[in-house]
């Protein structure tokens, strides 16, 4: 019954792509637990490169099932194109999973997600604008269109018609937008229906049967344990669990199945949107890594923000999904740098902290207290085993594991499949 949850341990964006697809040959099933098309996975294969917002990266893996869970919010429209997309460039994308139960992004949650954040003004999340935060809000206020009620018309118009009563209110007297007809948007979200059947199951049942019959699943995270809604630096977070526990709400498993938590850890921190980042660089140095690491958002097109690693954050991580290993991402990046400054704690109003402090206002005002790590200067991109890499990289590596609370079990020395060492079988 092997079950291993693959998440990011920062604020997302940490190359969690390329861990789920490494795994992907050995592993019979991935499943996404939360999030929508916010997302963004970059995999590349051979010399393929592929963004996928929505989907499970597993869909690359021949053999591998892909499944959307329950928890995660689709937009059918972002579905269904990204799927032609790789139908297009010959990827079968027939083994898809979408849960019956999965709410959908509609149109209306996307035009509200947008105004909002312009309304907001400078006290904006910096949301992705595709609809997230209000689908979520929907299914708690229990006004929410899941993917089953696509098959039922009625019962479709109702549910639709009880969403727009209070927002269209909303969108009219207080943003002083036109109200959204209820029968377009039907009209709209049934066109979906047939497209979509062939993939609608009963994921819940179909990933406990898999589980029983001892096949390996994957339950990937989108975003990062930093953006989680209860775990992450609120209000800066996106509006699901992608810590570990959402793998179990959101794809319907019991927690005494969960038998490995991978947290995704790049050597450096990003951050898009808004919100506290206590080791951000607003010089050359971040400049650089962003330049070198390619950080700029799959999802958005946004530049990331960019910085030194966080011990504290990766220690917070190890903590609230009780992390068994970690996959270390884009070591490569930090080639060239005689000395590589780690955030060890921070100092909050003249104090030491070692911990990541739960008041929003003291980690606001958390400053780096970093420690300087030798750097080096050699192409680490061939590396295929640990002892290959120079000394300095491999003492940054274990100073980051001793800080860290958990083993780093496989590092990233390149964006290619092969350019991986891995240390410890994850299965
Ligand atoms: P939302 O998820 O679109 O509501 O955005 C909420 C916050 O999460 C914003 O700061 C986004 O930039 C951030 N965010 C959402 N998805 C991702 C992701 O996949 N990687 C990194 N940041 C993300």
């Amino acid at each position: 019954m092997p079950a291993l949850v693959l998440l990011g341990a920062q604020w997302g964006d940490e190359g969690k792509g390329k861990a789920t697809d490494l795994l992907g040959g050995s592993v019979d099933y991935v499943v996404r637990y939360q999030g929508g098309n916010n997302a963004g996975h970059t995999v590349v294969v051979g010399d393929q490169k592929y963004a996928l917002h929505l989907l499970p990266s597993g869909i690359l893996s021949p053999g591998c099932t892909p499944v959307i869970g329950n928890g995660v919010v689709v937009d059918p429209s972002v579905l269904l194109s990204e799927l032609s997309g790789l139908n297009e460039r010959g990827v079968d994308t027939s083994k898809l999973l979408l849960s019956g139960n999965a709410h959908i992004i509609t149109p209306y949650n996307v035009t509200v997600d947008k105004v909002t954040e312009r309304f907001l003004g400078k006290r904006k999340i910096g949301t992705t604008g595709r609809g997230i935060g209000p689908t979520y809000a929907d299914k708690i206020n229990r006004v929410g269109i899941r993917v089953q009620d696509l098959y039922d018309e009625s019962i479709l118009m109702q549910k639709v018609e009880a969403a727009l009563d209070v927002k269209n209110q909303i969108l009219t007297k207080l943003y002083n937008r036109r109200a959204i007809a209820v029968d377009q948007v039907v009209e709209e979200l049934l066109d979906y229906a047939d497209k979509l059947a062939p993939y609608v199951a009963d994921t819940v049942l179909v990933i406990n049967e898999a589980l029983e019959e001892d096949k390996v699943v994957l339950f990937e995270g989108g975003q990062g344990t930093l953006l989680d809604i209860d775990h992450g630096t609120y209000p800066f977070v996106t509006s699901s669990n992608p810590t570990a526990g959402g793998a179990c709400t959101g794809a319907g498993v019991g927690p005494t199945k969960i038998s490995r938590v991978i947290g995704i850890l790049k050597a450096y921190t990003t951050r898009v949107g808004a919100g506290p980042f206590p080791t951000e660089l607003f010089d050359e140095d971040g400049e650089a890594l962003r330049r070198i690491g390619g950080e700029r958002g799959v999802t958005t097109g946004r530049d990331r923000r960019c910085g030194w690693f966080d011990a504290v954050i990766a220690r917070y991580a190890t903590r609230v999904n009780g992390l068994t290993d970690f996959f270390l991402t884009k070591l490569d990046v930090l080639t060239g740098w005689e000395q590589i400054p780690v955030c060890v704690a921070y100092e909050i109003d003249g104090k030491r902290v070692e911990e990541l402090p739960y008041s929003q206002t003291d980690f606001h005002h958390a400053k780096p207290v970093y420690e300087m790590l030798p750097g080096w200067s050699e192409d680490i991109s061939k590396a295929k085993s640990f002892s290959d890499l120079p000394k300095n990289a491999q003492d940054y590596v274990k100073a980051l594991e001793e800080m860290s609370g958990a083993p780093i079990s496989a590092i990233g020395v390149g964006p290619g499949r092969d350019e991986t060492i891995q240390i410890n079988s994850f299965l």
